[in-house]
């Protein structure tokens, strides 16, 4: 990463020193989630079109999952797509698919060679093309059997739908009213096996939720930082974790 050639004004160069080895003494959280955020924003500073920056973002992940991978990291989850990201101009919108797609054709053999199954949350509703469809169907299959790390993203994804339609399949169950309590919802979310986050970090300034795993983060430590999105490498990631562990998680006790 660090030989690659750089466009001008590029800040990945100036990267935390922090190591992961400077962690493995402390908590390493289980399941890390990031709000992959600043695209448009790291694009309009260089004049670019905002897709550049989507594009840029590429390296920023496949650098995040790798760290993951080397703090040994089990549970890795990105915000790739929101529910409300329809709303962008339609070409905008378009080109998110293609480049999703795209990336998928382009990193699935090395992110399966690596040990990482890849899976994806959020509604496969008629406004995903087909095509992206595919290509997740492809993505998830090759990597099923892997069990170094799960890197969930989350595509057409919005927790208010997630958690709609986990109340959905409880309704179309006839689950009645009194058996519907934490557990009966937890076990309705699109991947109940996965641990809530301990950690998630958004980049590029904005402190919001912005409709991500809403259930999921009720007591997850959240971490953010200024740096957007294509700027963010795995260093980053290992800032955001060493905060984590200066933090004290009391979920509603005493310390
Ligand atoms: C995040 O970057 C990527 C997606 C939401 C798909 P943005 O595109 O939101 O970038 P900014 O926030 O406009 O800079
Ligand atoms: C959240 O970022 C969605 C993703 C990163 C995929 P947005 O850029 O869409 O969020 P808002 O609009 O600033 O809240
Ligand atoms: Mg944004």
């Amino acid at each position: 990463m660090q030989s690659e050639y750089r466009e001008p004004g590029d800040r990945s160069a100036d990267l935390p020193s922090v190591v992961a080895a400077d962690l493995l003494g402390g908590p390493v959280p289980r399941h890390v989630a990031c709000i992959m955020d600043g695209n448009g924003r790291w694009a309009s500073r260089r004049g670019l079109p905002r897709t550049e920056g989507h594009s840029a973002g590429e390296a920023a992940l496949l650098d995040a999952v790798e760290g993951a991978l080397e703090l040994g990291i089990p549970w890795i989850t990105m915000y790739a797509f929101s529910t409300e990201n329809w709303r962008r101009p339609a070409d905008e919108v378009r080109y998110l698919m293609g480049f999703n797609e795209s990336l998928l054709a382009r990193r699935r053999d090395e992110l399966n060679d690596k040990g990482v199954r890849i899976r994806f949350a959020g509604r496969r509703d008629w406004r995903v093309p087909k095509r992206v469809l595919r290509r997740m169907d492809e993505s998830v299959a090759l990597t099923a059997g892997n069990r170094r790390s799960t890197l969930t993203m989350a595509f057409n994804y919005g927790g208010r739908a997630e958690i709609v339609d986990a109340v959905r399949s409880l309704v179309a169950d006839g689950v009645p009213a009194a058996k519907v309590d934490e557990k009966a919802i937890r076990s309705r979310l699109y991947y109940p096996d996965q641990p809530d986050p301990d950690l998630m970090i958004r980049t590029s300034g904005e402190e919001r939720i912005s409709n991500f795993l809403l259930w999921q983060l009720a007591y997850s430590e959240l971490v953010f930082t200024e740096v957007l999105w294509p700027d963010f490498r795995r260093q980053h990631l290992f800032e955001a974790v060493r905060e984590y562990q200066r933090r004290q998680r009391r979920y509603g006790g005493v310390a």
